[in-house]
């Protein structure tokens, strides 16, 4: 009997030796003389990501099979829902740049091993990527963010960091700069005269109004908080919901927005500005050919350009000045990108790059107990695909400090707030007291400077 149990245990143990040998060995690594898409390509496609990670995958024959069957169908779509590689899939194959918020999630799963998952590798011998595959992927991030996303002004040892300064300036028609500056703070775009782009986006109080819900022509309450206009030209897309693909396209919303601005139409603001004779002939000298819908828009878009705050210290720190952070506030950093901050608060203007929803891991509106008004849909409103549910573009983190309440429903006061509530519902798990306010910190710095002065809301010198 007892020789029976040693030959089962080695019997037990060669079995599991091979397994392991087969586990870790048989990925076949890409050859070194490939390039490196080339590299990242046959590591995806031996690890399965498109077979979790698009919207129809070709599933595996097991997936009929009871047990095995449901974990990958739920893991397949849980996938789906999290994350599709779709565009970087595409980016590989034409050689060209792929989606910054995908490079620091790929960077995130990658240097953590996390994927593929643990379930799918057992029964699919040779997805394992091995350390050598990791490094040829992380040598494609690297490449891609020095070819694509390094700002030229990043000290060296940045170069790599998922968030770069901003350029001190963009390139703009002056003339229409001066006309779109004055459009925007014109009320002649609101029915009765009484609302201006600046009435909910003040350039004094951080380009919003700090209220939850923004109030429009009659002191009516809209359903959505305000973003900011500040670094708006750096987002993928404008609004919450991405509607409007260009600055130009989300400056024809307001004005007729009924809530908002309520003007009936663009022939009715032309007509009051027409009656300005001085205006008029300003614009006229800039844009021949009049007023319209689209010379309006382009003004004020041209302005917009100009609303950048480069310089904050962050982005001095990131250009090689050592010592503008407090070891805090670099703790503060790294905090956020080990919480994975950055994989959606990416780029430039720390986020503004892709859709994100909320409510990944725990059920955000569950919680906030109240009902759903449209706007709490997010991009599901533009698509009707429920993958879209609560999806929204990401907001922008810079001058993060001054933008309160925070959130699509101005439901969080303080950053405190918004902190612990991106963990628990996006990361799912939480900071100490000591982790958060280092990240406070760390947000902090991420204030700009505007026309060469440091931003200041008037709004928070009445608070304190
Ligand atoms: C068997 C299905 C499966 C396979 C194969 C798979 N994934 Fe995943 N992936 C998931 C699931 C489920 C999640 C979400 C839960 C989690 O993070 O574990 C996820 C999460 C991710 C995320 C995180 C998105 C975020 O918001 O943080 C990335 C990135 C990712 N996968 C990339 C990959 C890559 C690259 C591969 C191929 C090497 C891969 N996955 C293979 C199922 C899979
Ligand atoms: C009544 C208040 C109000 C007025 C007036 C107003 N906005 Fe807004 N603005 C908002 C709100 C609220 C949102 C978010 C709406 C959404 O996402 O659905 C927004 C969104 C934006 C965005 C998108 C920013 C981002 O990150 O997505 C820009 C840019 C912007 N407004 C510029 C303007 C301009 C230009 C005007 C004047 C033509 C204007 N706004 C008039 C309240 C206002
Ligand atoms: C999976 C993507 C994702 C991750 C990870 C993530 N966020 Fe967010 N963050 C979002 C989205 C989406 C919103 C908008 C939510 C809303 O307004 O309803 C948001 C909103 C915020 C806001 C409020 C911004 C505003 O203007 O209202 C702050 C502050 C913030 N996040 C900080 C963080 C910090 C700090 C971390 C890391 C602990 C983090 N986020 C992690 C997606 C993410």
């Amino acid at each position: 009997m007892k020789k029976l149990i040693n030959w089962f245990l080695i019997l037990l143990l060669t079995v599991l030796v091979v397994f392991t040998a087969f586990f870790f060995a048989n990925s076949e690594t890409p050859s070194t003389q490939l390039k490196s898409s080339q590299q990242v390509l046959e590591i995806m496609a031996n690890g399965g990501c498109v077979s979790c990670h698009t919207e129809n995958p070709v599933l595996p024959f097991y997936a009929k099979w009871p047990v095995a069957g449901s974990i990958i169908r739920k893991d397949i779509t849980e996938g789906w829902k999290q994350y599709d590689v779709t565009a970087v899939t595409e980016a590989l194959k034409k050689e060209e740049a792929a989606p910054e918020a995908d490079l620091a999630k790929l960077e995130e799963m990658i240097e953590e091993n996390e994927m593929p998952p643990l379930q799918y590798a057992v029964v699919h011998w040779g997805s394992y990527i091995n350390s050598a595959e990791r490094d040829m992927f992380l040598n494609w991030i690297n490449e891609q963010r020095i070819s694509y996303y390094t700002s030229a002004k990043t000290a060296n040892e940045f170069a790599m960091e998922p968030n770069q300064p901003i350029p001190d300036s963009i390139a703009v028609d002056i003339r229409k700069v001066a006309l779109g500056d004055s459009l925007f703070h014109d009320p002649r775009l609101s029915s009765d005269n009484s609302v201006s782009c600046a009435s909910c986006h003040a350039l004094n109080t951080g380009g919003v109004d700090n209220k939850p819900f923004s109030e429009g022509v009659r002191a009516q309450l809209g359903g959505v908080n305000a973003p900011t206009v500040y670094n708006s030209v750096f987002n993928f897309v404008q609004f919450w919901d991405g509607r409007a693909a260009t600055l130009a396209d989300q400056a024809a919303g307001p004005p007729l927005n009924p809530i908002e601005m309520a003007s009936a139409s663009f022939d009715q603001i032309i007509a009051k500005l027409t009656e300005d004779k001085a205006f008029t002939d300003s614009f006229l000298a800039v844009y021949p050919e009049g007023y319209s819908q689209a010379t309006i828009t382009d003004a004020i878009q041209e302005f917009e350009k100009t609303l950048i705050t480069p310089d904050s210290r962050f982005d001095r720190y990131l250009k090689g000045e050592k010592n503008v952070l407090s070891p805090k506030e670099i703790e503060g950093y790294e905090l956020y990108k080990s919480n994975k901050c950055a994989t959606c608060h990416v780029g430039v203007n720390f986020g503004g790059q892709s859709y994100e929803r909320l409510g990944l891991v725990a059920d955000y509106f569950k919680d906030r107990g109240t009902p759903l008004n449209a706007d709490d849909k997010g991009r599901f409103k533009q698509t009707a695909k429920e993958r879209d549910m609560h999806r929204y573009k990401v907001p922008g983190l810079r001058n993060i400090a001054l933008t309160f309440p925070y959130f699509h429903d101005g439901s969080k006061k303080t950053l405190d707030e918004a902190i612990d509530a991106m963990m628990h519902y996006q990361i799912g798990t939480s900071l100490t007291p000591e982790e958060r306010s280092s990240i406070v910190a760390f947000l902090n710095t991420l204030t700009g400077e505007y026309k060469g002065q440091l931003l200041t809301n008037d709004n928070s010198l009445k608070k304190n």
